[in-house]
């Protein structure tokens, strides 16, 4: 039933033609993983490899977030939702080489797909991933600085904000990957799963 309210939805959003967006994308990528997933992440927008691929988190920033996901909590993720505020790939004066956060009219136009998603899937934690989806979810203008590790809700579903695993790559400091790993122990935590392991970093902070 999820699946297939998911797949109808991911039909209509692969032919979107709401933002500017959509002219430069080479693939829309709607979201990915388990339609019953009690656990949903929600990124910024797909990059090169999302975009080239329709698949979300994929590239570098995508193997932090596996790895936080397959060794850290010890679950394929293939059993968690992963998803994106933005379903095309946003970036700087749409020339598709750099990348930049969504800006207000593209979150406008393409929030109301993971509005849905959220609807349909139900989570029971999610977990927003840097800036862009924590003030869209949570309303708020405050930095993800400020506000990660703490529980929020959206819609009466529990929300942590943490950092963006593109962050995490570009700072790699012990200090944000200790943040980052309370944060997702916290998130084990609540959804009542068992916190087996220690979180094993390679050098260049995947
Ligand atoms: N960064 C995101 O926010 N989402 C992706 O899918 C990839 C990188």
């Amino acid at each position: 039933m999820k699946s297939k309210k998911l797949e109808e939805l991911s039909k209509i959003a692969s032919t979107c033609t709401k933002c500017k967006l959509s002219t430069t994308r080479t693939n829309v990528v709607f979201g990915e993983g388990n339609p019953e997933a009690e656990l949903m992440f929600i990124g910024e927008g797909p990059g090169k490899q999302e975009d080239l691929t329709g698949r979300p988190f994929i590239g570098k920033a995508g193997d932090v977030l596996t790895r936080l996901i397959e060794v850290g909590m010890q679950v394929p993720r293939s059993k968690v939702y992963i998803a994106n505020i933005t379903k095309c790939r946003p970036t700087i004066n749409l020339q598709m080489v750099k990348d930049r956060p969504p800006d207000t009219e593209e979150t406008k136009a393409c929030s109301p797909y993971l509005v849905q998603q959220i609807e349909i899937i139900q989570p029971k934690v999610i977990v927003t991933l840097g800036n862009p989806s924590t003030k869209f979810l949570l309303n708020t203008a405050d930095g993800i600085t400020k506000i990660r590790g703490q529980w929020f809700e959206y819609n009466s579903i529990p929300v942590l904000p943490t950092y963006h695993p593109s962050y995490i790559l570009r700072n790699n400091t012990e200090a944000i990957k200790k943040d980052v790993w309370e944060d997702f122990q916290k998130v084990m935590e609540k959804l009542n799963w068992p916190i087996k392991t220690k979180i094993k970093w390679k050098e260049n902070g995947e």
